[in-house]
C-alpha cells in the first residue's frame, strides 16, 4: 500500500546481529505504475471473510492456508465467492505448527486413523464437490534471506482448482 502510494520504498535486511543494510524499491523500476493503480486493498479475517467479498474470477491464497486458525472454515465457502469456471489458486508449503493451528484443524500432514493424509489429499476432501483439480500440483520453489548468510529455502505446491 505504501508502495501503490508513494512509488518506492525504504526497508532493512539484517545482514548479521545487529548490522543492516537499508533497501529501496521503485515502481519504476519494475515498470509497474500502472499495474500498481489497478490494486485495491483491504484487510480481513480469511475465515469469516465479508458477504460482499464475492463474484470473482479468481482468488489466489499465497501461503496462506497453513496458518489459519481453521482453514477448512476458509476453504469449504471459498466456492461461494468465485463465479462458476473461476479458479481458486492455492500455494502453500503446508508447514502446520500448533502455534497457528489447532492439531484438530490441520487438513492434512497427519495421521488419521493410523492411515497417512496428505494436505493434498485433505484439499481433495474439502474442495472436491465444488472444484476440478484444473491441473497437476505444481512446485513453487522460494527462498527467504534471514541474514548475509542464512537463507531460508521452501518448495510450496500451487494446486489450481476450478469452480464447477
Ligand atoms: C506465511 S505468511 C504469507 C504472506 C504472503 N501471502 C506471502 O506469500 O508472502 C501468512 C500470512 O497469513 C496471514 N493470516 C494468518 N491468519 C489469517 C487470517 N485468519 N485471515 C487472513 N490472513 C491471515 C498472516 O498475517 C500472514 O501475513
Amino acid at each position: 500500500m505504501s508502495l501503490q502510494e508513494h512509488g518506492q520504498v525504504r526497508y532493512m535486511v539484517v545482514n548479521e546481529g545487529e548490522l543492516t543494510s537499508l533497501k529501496q524499491v521503485a515502481l519504476a523500476e519494475l515498470a509497474l505504475q500502472e499495474t500498481a493503480q489497478k490494486i485495491a486493498f483491504s484487510q480481513g479475517d480469511a475465515c469469516n471473510l465479508k458477504p460482499s467479498y464475492t463474484g470473482y474470477d479468481v482468488i489466489f491464497a499465497g501461503n496462506l492456508i497453513d496458518r489459519l486458525y481453521e482453514s477448512a472454515q476458509f476453504l469449504g465457502r471459498i466456492h461461494e465467492r468465485i463465479n462458476t469456471g473461476g479458479f481458486l489458486v492455492l500455494t502453500s508449503p503446508y508447514t502446520w505448527l500448533t502455534e497457528f493451528t489447532n492439531q484438530d484443524h490441520w487438513i492434512g500432514g497427519k495421521k488419521i486413523n493410523g492411515e497417512n493424509v496428505t494436505t493434498l489429499d485433505g484439499l481433495k476432501a474439502v474442495l472436491g464437490s465444488h472444484f476440478n483439480l484444473y491441473v497437476d500440483p505444481i512446485d513453487v520453489p522460494f527462498v527467504i534471506r534471514e541474514t548475509a548468510r542464512k537463507h531460508q529455502h521452501t518448495i510450496a505446491q500451487m494446486t489450481i482448482w476450478q469452480c464447477k
